[in-house]
């Protein structure tokens, strides 16, 4: 029986796979909205189910589906008998008998490894409390066009010093240590002891073969300095609401301001996945900075996740 890819995790796809999803990205980007623009998953029907709340995955998932062919059914948590208890694994087992691949947002990373063994369709993370693949492959793109505009490719980002600063352990810090570590970057997270990356995230990296490195540290100064990239998310994130202002106490001293930035190189951009808790993680005014570029990250999670998609249809075929 042929083993079914998945998108879970960034280590997923290989690197020069990932290569093909980059050049993917720029072509469908290009040419969007083109009459003769290709239809990788006509005759498919995918499902979304959703654990949390969204507004850019979920759209840009729900548009990008459509433009790529594919029927899309948006499944209401509330209305699925998983609400009343029926298990994961028949969830998974019933509904490949329908679909063919579903995007999942969910709390726990376990939930989508189990639609993925008990399932025989591809499954796509959307985010989960351990890491949000899609959102690291649209920015490390992001990056990239803003460096290399003409022909955006993996070999821009290689190299490069991106600081993530604030909660470092949470499901965006994990997803840069994975991604960026794939992609050979130069990943500093910055934020206070209490917040250092996990076990699990420390872990998984060790047990893959990448060819960048990540280090953790308390001071904003020394991480800043020389960066090509500042990036920050939310404190409090869903399910965290318990301790909003613990959080915000221990986090305000990473606060991203203007000082901060300018401490990185001229060229540095700021980059936040958003929602964004405008003065709270970030100054308002570094939000609006010419280098700011939080819309474009946010346009690219279209782009990207067609590529993804096609490429995963194609993969499985
Ligand atoms: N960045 C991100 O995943 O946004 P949503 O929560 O709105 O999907």
């Amino acid at each position: 029986m042929k083993t079914i890819r998945h998108f879970l995790k960034e280590t997923d796809f290989s690197l020069s796979e990932l290569e093909t999803i980059f050049e993917r990205c720029h072509e469908l980007k290009s040419n969007r909205g083109k009459s003769q623009s290709p239809l990788p998953l006509a005759g498919q029907s995918w499902g979304m189910l959703f654990f949390k709340n969204s507004t850019r995955t979920r759209i840009s998932f729900d548009v990008g589906l459509g433009e790529l062919g594919a029927h899309r059914l948006f499944l209401d948590l509330n209305s699925m008998q998983i609400s009343r208890g029926e298990s994961i694994a028949d969830t998974a087992r019933v509904v490949s008998r329908y679909l063919h691949g579903m995007v999942i947002r969910a709390y726990e990373h376990e939930i989508l490894e189990e639609f993925a063994r008990e399932g025989s369709m591809p499954i796509v993370n959307a985010l989960t409390d351990f890491l949000h693949p899609c959102q690291i492959y649209a920015d490390a793109f992001s990056i990239a066009e803003k460096l290399t505009p003409s022909v955006p490719s993996l070999e821009d980002v290689r190299g490069r010093k991106l600081v993530f600063i604030g909660d470092c352990d949470s499901n965006m810090a994990n997803s840069w240590i994975l991604g960026g570590c794939m992609m050979g970057m130069e990943v500093v997270l910055c934020g206070p002891d209490h917040f250092q990356p996990g076990q699990r995230i420390r872990d998984l990296v060790n047990a893959s073969d990448l060819q960048g490195s990540f280090r953790f540290t308390t001071d904003p100064g020394e991480a800043c300095s020389n960066a090509d990239v500042i990036y920050t998310d939310v404190w409090v994130s869903m399910g965290d609401e318990g301790e909003a202002q613990l959080r915000k106490d221990m986090l305000q001293p990473y606060q991203v301001t203007r000082a901060m930035m300018s401490l990185a190189k001229p060229t540095a951009l700021f980059m936040h996945c958003l929602p964004a808790h405008k003065g709270e993680e970030v100054e308002s005014e570094v939000l609006e900075m010419p280098n700011s570029i939080i819309f474009d990250q946010a346009e690219n999670r279209l782009h990207m996740q067609k590529a993804i998609l096609a490429t995963l249809v194609e993969l499985n075929r």
